[in-house]
C-alpha cells in the first residue's frame, strides 16, 4: 500500500487508521506522533492532513475483506504448498495437465510451477474475483523472476466450482497424465444452513441421507467432501492423481464409502498435518492422496506429513469392518461382535444449570448459585465425563434430580408427593420451555431422557464418550443410591457388585483395549458410542481370559478398594453372558 507515493507497511496503516479516528486536528495528530517517534511536525499543513485521512480510509475500504465464513476460506500458505508440491515430485509424478478447483490466491499453481516441467495446461477455478487476480498478479511475478521456467497455458476461471464443467475441460488429456491438487472449502452443509448460503451444490443431499439421518446430523457433509467425491467420480479413468488438503474426516468418509461406490482408485495416503500451525485452526487435517485408474482398494495408509517416513498405521475396510488400524484389528477381529449386554447412554436433560446440584452443607446449590432446599428422594448422585478418572468410584462431586423412572413417565406426582421439589422445578419452567431439541416437544413437564430400570441399577461400569482413554471405571452406590451418569458418558448396569467387577476386568484387558484402539477413530467427536461399545463380544472375552489373569485382578481390587470380592460367581456370571435361545439374553434389559 503506498501513501504519499511512498510504501507504508500494514503496522503503520493500522496505527495511522486508529490514531486518525481518535483526533481532531493536526495539532493533535502531530503531538502523538511526536510522543511515539520524536518526529517533529510530521505533517506540515491542514493539505496533507486531509490527504493522509483520505489515503488510510481508502486502504482501509481495500483492505477490509467481507466475511468469508461461507467459502470456507483458508488459504494455504506458499511453504506448505511448496512442500507437498516437492513430496509429489519425489514421487516420480509428471503431470500435463493440472485442476485446481477452488485455486484461491494460487499458491498451489505457484508451487506446481515451481516443482514440474512436464505441465502443458494449467485449469484454476475460484469464486472469489479478487482472488483470481491475486493468483494472476503471482504468476505474472513467478515468470518475471524466472524468466526461463516451464510456461504451461494457465486458466484462472473466476467461476463457481459447482457449476464448472471439469470433464469437458479435460477432453483433450484422456491419455495424459493429470494432477487435481488443492484445498476445497473447509465448511459444512449445515453451517451454510445457519448462514443462510447457497454456496452448496444442487445435489446437496449427495449421501442419499433419510430425513432422519439429515436432523441427527448423519446427513451432515463437508464441501470439500463433495468437491473430492465429485472430481473422484468424474477422474477415476483417467491416468494421474487426486491431491487435497482437508479435514480428517472427509478422508475418513471418502474411504468409508469407496466400499459402496468402489471408485477405480488405489494407493489412498493420508499425510496428517499440523493444522494450528498451518491454518491456525483446531480442526484436525491431512493432505489425501489417492491414485486413479486403479482396481479399487479399500484402505488408506497414515503418515505424518513432516517427518514421512514409516507409516503410522493403516485403516479402511478389513473383512466387511470398518476399522483405525487394520494390523491390529487382525489379531483380535475375533472379539468383535454383538455385546450380550445392552450399553446405555447417560441422563440427558439439557437443564444443568437448574437439574445439576451441588451439596452445600445441609441443602444444595444449582448452576445459578442458588440455594435449593428440596426433598432428597428425587436427588440422585451425578458422575459427568470428567468425574470417570479413577477405577472404583464411590463418591460423587455432584447430584442431578431424577424426575422420571422412564421416558414418557407422566410428573404430575412430583406436585403433590414433592411440593419443595415442584415449586423449584416450577419457578424455573422457563429453562424447561426454552430447551432446543425437538425431543422435548408436548412431553411431560420437566420430562429427561436416557432414562429406564436401567438407571436405577446400584452397579455401574461407565466410561466416558468424550475422552480418549480407554479406562473402564466401577461405579458404586453413594449412601445406597444409585448413581447416575451424564449423557457423556456410557454403561452397563448390575445387580451383583461380583458381575459388575467381572465386566470391569474383562473390559480394561488387553484384548478390548486393543480391539478398542482398532475400532475407534481418535479425531472422531466422540471416541466411544453406544455403537462402539456394542460390538465388544463380552462373552467370547470372558472365555478367553485365564484364571490367574481374574484373580490377580480381584485381588488387586480387594488390596486398594477394601472390597472383599472372589470368583466364586465367574461361572454364574459367564452363564449368564451366554443367551439363552438364539437372541434373548437373560441377564439384563
Ligand atoms: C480452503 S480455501 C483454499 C484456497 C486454495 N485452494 C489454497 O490452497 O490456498 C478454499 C477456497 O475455495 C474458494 N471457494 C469457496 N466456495 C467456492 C465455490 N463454490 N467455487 C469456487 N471456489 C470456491 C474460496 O474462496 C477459497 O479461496
Amino acid at each position: 500500500m503506498k501513501v504519499f507515493e511512498a510504501n507504508v507497511s500494514i503496522k503503520v496503516l493500522e496505527f495511522f487508521s486508529t490514531t486518525l479516528g481518535r483526533v481532531n486536528s493536526i495539532t493533535e495528530l502531530n503531538e502523538i506522533i511526536y510522543r511515539t517517534s520524536g518526529i517533529i511536525n510530521f505533517l506540515s499543513d491542514d493539505i496533507e492532513y486531509g490527504e493522509l485521512k483520505e489515503r488510510v480510509l481508502l486502504s482501509e475500504n481495500l483492505v477490509e475483506e467481507p466475511d468469508r465464513t461461507e467459502y470456507g476460506d483458508f488459504q494455504t500458505n506458499s511453504q506448505l504448498a511448496f512442500k507437498v508440491a516437492e513430496y509429489l515430485a519425489c514421487q516420480s509424478l509428471s503431470p500435463e495437465l493440472v485442476i485446481e478447483p477452488t485455486c484461491g490466491k494460487g499458491n498451489f499453481i505457484l508451487a506446481v510451477l515451481h516443482y514440474f516441467s512436464t505441465v502443458k495446461t494449467i485449469i484454476g477455478v475460484e469464486i472469489y474475483k479478487p482472488y483470481t487476480w491475486e493468483s494472476k498478479f503471482s504468476i505474472i511475478d513467478f515468470f518475471l523472476s524466472n524468466p526461463n521456467s516451464n510456461r504451461p497455458d494457465i486458466h484462472i476461471y473466476h467461476c463457481n466450482v459447482f457449476d464448472f464443467d471439469f470433464r469437458e475441460s479435460a477432453k483433450g488429456y484422456l491419455n495424459s497424465e493429470i494432477l487435481i491438487i488443492g484445498n476445497p472449502p473447509w465448511v459444512t452443509n449445515s453451517k451454510l444452513g445457519s448462514l443462510n448460503s447457497n454456496n452448496l451444490p444442487r445435489k446437496s443431499n449427495f449421501k442419499n441421507h433419510t430425513g432422519i439421518e439429515a436432523i441427527t446430523g448423519k446427513g451432515n457433509f463437508d464441501i470439500a467432501e463433495f468437491i473430492a467425491s465429485s472430481l473422484i467420480d468424474t477422474f477415476q479413468r483417467f491416468k494421474g492423481s487426486l491431491v487435497f488438503l482437508v479435514k480428517n474426516s472427509v478422508v475418513k468418509n471418502i474411504v468409508f464409502d469407496q466400499q459402496k461406490r468402489k471408485y477405480s482408485i488405489s494407493a489412498m495416503q493420508k499425510h496428517v498435518i499440523d493444522s494450528k500451525k498451518e491454518f491456525n485452526v483446531s480442526v484436525e487435517s491431512c493432505l489425501f492422496y489417492c491414485r486413479f485408474n486403479a482396481s479399487p482398494e479399500f484402505h488408506c495408509v497414515e503418515y505424518d506429513f513432516y517427518s514421512n517416513q514409516e507409516p503410522l498405521l493403516k485403516f479402511g475396510w478389513f473383512e466387511n469392518k470398518f476399522v483405525s488400524r487394520i494390523d491390529t484389528y487382525k489379531q483380535v477381529g475375533q472379539f468383535d461382535g454383538a455385546s450380550p449386554l445392552i450399553w446405555r447412554q447417560g441422563l440427558k436433560h439439557d437443564c444443568s444449570s437448574v437439574m445439576e446440584l451441588e451439596r452445600k452443607n445441609d441443602t444444595f446449590s444449582n448452576g445459578l448459585q442458588e440455594e435449593v432446599s428440596i426433598e432428597e428422594d428425587l436427588v440422585y448422585p451425578l458422575l459427568k465425563s470428567s468425574d470417570l478418572k479413577g477405577k472404583v468410584l464411590s463418591r460423587t462431586r455432584k447430584f442431578t434430580i431424577v424426575t422420571q423412572k422412564n421416558i414418557g413417565q407422566d410428573t404430575k406426582y412430583i406436585k403433590s408427593q414433592y411440593p419443595n421439589t415442584f415449586s423449584y422445578l416450577n419457578a424455573h419452567s422457563d429453562y424447561f420451555n426454552s430447551r432446543k431439541s425437538s425431543i422435548y416437544v408436548n412431553k411431560p413437564q420437566f420430562s429427561i431422557f436416557g432414562i429406564g430400570e436401567y438407571s436405577f441399577k446400584p452397579f455401574k461400569v461407565a466410561i466416558s464418550g468424550l475422552y480418549k482413554t480407554m479406562h473402564f471405571s466401577l461405579v458404586l452406590p453413594v449412601n445406597e443410591k444409585p448413581v447416575m451418569l451424564d449423557d457423556t458418558c456410557y454403561f452397563l448396569g448390575f445387580d451383583k457388585l461380583e458381575f459388575a467387577v467381572f465386566t470391569q476386568i474383562l473390559l480394561n484387558s488387553e484384548t478390548v483395549q486393543e480391539l478398542l484402539r482398532s475400532i475407534t477413530f481418535q479425531d472422531a467427536k466422540r471416541t466411544f458410542t453406544k455403537d462402539v461399545l456394542m460390538r465388544i463380544d463380552l462373552l467370547k472375552v470372558a472365555e478367553g481370559i485365564s484364571m490367574d489373569y481374574l484373580n490377580s485382578q480381584l485381588k488387586d481390587l480387594n488390596q486398594k478398594f477394601h472390597l472383599i470380592l472372589d470368583s466364586k460367581l465367574w461361572f454364574n456370571f459367564k452363564r449368564e453372558l451366554t443367551p439363552v435361545s438364539n437372541t434373548q439374553l437373560v441377564m439384563f434389559t
